[in-house]
Order: C-alpha cells, then sequence, then structure tokens
C-alpha cells in the first residue's frame, strides 16, 4: 500500500512538472517574484545553479560596467556588483517592478546601492545608451521572452554592448523556460553574435558570444 501511495506521489510530482514545463513553453511570461523569491533564493540553487557559473565566462569584471538582464531578486546582480568593484558599476534592469524593489532592498542590504543602477523596463527596449556596457549577462530569463521576441532581445542586448563587449547567458534545468544549447546558439547567430566560448556541467551550461566583427 505504501509503494502505490509513492508511486502515486512521484506521478503527480512528474506530472506536475511536465504541466509547468509545458506552460512555460507555449506561454512564456515572467515568473512571479514571491515564486522566483523561493525558487532563486535557496541555497541548492545559490551554490549549484548561482553566480559562480553564471559569471565563470565574464571574466574579471573589476572596474567594468556591467549589466544584468532580468535580475530577478538580484542574486547575480549582487555577486556582479561586489565584483566589479568601487571603480565599476553594475546595472539591472527587470520588466516587474517588484523584482526591481527585492533587487534594490538585497544590494542596499549589502550597501552595494552606490555603485548600482536599476531600472524597470522591458528587455526589449532598454534605456541605456548604443555600445554603453562592457558585459551583459543573462540568467534564466530569454526563455521568458515570447519565442517571436527572443532574437530582437539579444540584438537589444547587442546595442547597449560596447566595441569589445562579451554577452554571457546561463541556463540551467528544470526551469520551465530552459532554453537548450543548440536553440541558443542559433538565436545568438541570427542576432548577429558570434561563440566565444561554452561551460557545460550537469544541468546548466553558459555561453558567451561577441558581436561579429569583433576581434576575439
Ligand atoms: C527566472 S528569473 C531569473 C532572475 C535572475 N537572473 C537570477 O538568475 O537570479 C527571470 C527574470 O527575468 C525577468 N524578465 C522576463 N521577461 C523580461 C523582459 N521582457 N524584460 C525584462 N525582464 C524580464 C522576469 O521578470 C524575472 O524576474
Amino acid at each position: 500500500m505504501k509503494r502505490e501511495w509513492g508511486l502515486g506521489l512521484l506521478g503527480a510530482l512528474g506530472l506536475g512538472f511536465i504541466a509547468v514545463r509545458v506552460n512555460g513553453k507555449l506561454r512564456p511570461k515572467p515568473m512571479p517574484v514571491q515564486i522566483e523569491q523561493f525558487f532563486l533564493t535557496n541555497p541548492l540553487r545559490v551554490s549549484y545553479f548561482g553566480p559562480r557559473d553564471a559569471l565563470r565566462l565574464a571574466g574579471n569584471l573589476e572596474g567594468l560596467r556591467v549589466l544584468e538582464i532580468g535580475t530577478g531578486v538580484g542574486v547575480i546582480l549582487e555577486e556582479i556588483a561586489k565584483r566589479v568593484g568601487e571603480g565599476g558599476q553594475a546595472f539591472g534592469v527587470d520588466i516587474q517592478s517588484d523584482a526591481v524593489a527585492k533587487t534594490e532592498q538585497r544590494l542596499s542590504q549589502h550597501g552595494l546601492m552606490s555603485r548600482t543602477g536599476l531600472a524597470t523596463a522591458n528587455a526589449l527596449e532598454m534605456p541605456w545608451t548604443d555600445g554603453s556596457m562592457d558585459r551583459v549577462i543573462m540568467v534564466a530569463m530569454l526563455g521568458e521572452i515570447p519565442t517571436s521576441h527572443r532574437v530582437e532581445a539579444l540584438k537589444e542586448a547587442g546595442r547597449v554592448l560596447n566595441r569589445d563587449g562579451k554577452l554571457v547567458i546561463t541556463e540551467f534545468w528544470p526551469d520551465p523556460h530552459f532554453i537548450a544549447l543548440p536553440k541558443m546558439v542559433r538565436l545568438l547567430r541570427q542576432a548577429g553574435f558570434s561563440i566565444v566560448d561554452v561551460y557545460q556541467k550537469p544541468l546548466l551550461y553558459s555561453i558567451s558570444a561577441k558581436k561579429e566583427g569583433q576581434v576575439v
């Protein structure tokens, strides 16, 4: 009897996961901030799917201007702001004002707001000038943008990157909006990027890219 209950529970969890994943694929939309707070700040996420791997291909950030698109509650941006140091600047944008407020709260608690600029805006139309960023970081966010606008979002990231700038995208599974690596490579090429490097470990990859025509 216990075994049947166990199998039933496992089956229900499996079906629930498939339903969330299919819904995420068919109707991509931003994850509500309360859910983000739970999933993105828990210790497993922070240690295995967190800033260390998301920023691995970004190189030394000290003194740079680094933008994170889709900050959520600020887990990655907090680390970016630490790494740019006093001579650099961290920027973050999210379409949800609640997420921006949570990010501001988090960075304030760590005394990092003096080197941080935040905006509530759509990744398709960001309030920064052309070529103003050295690095653009996107973690588990591109899949939340409707399929038909993903190349446009990458082009917008390319617009704010400077000539030698680098875009770093990290995706992990089982994020319901996960984009597989071959698809990501195609999207980046369509948006005018060339691939610089790829890092992979079980359930996660990170890819760095430069605008075509740049010397790598
Ligand atoms: C899953 S969260 C990831 C948060 C953060 N990057 C992290 O890894 O901790 C994705 C975030 O992207 C934001 N987002 C989704 N679509 C967006 C858009 N079109 N423009 C800006 N932000 C967007 C969502 O509001 C959400 O906060």
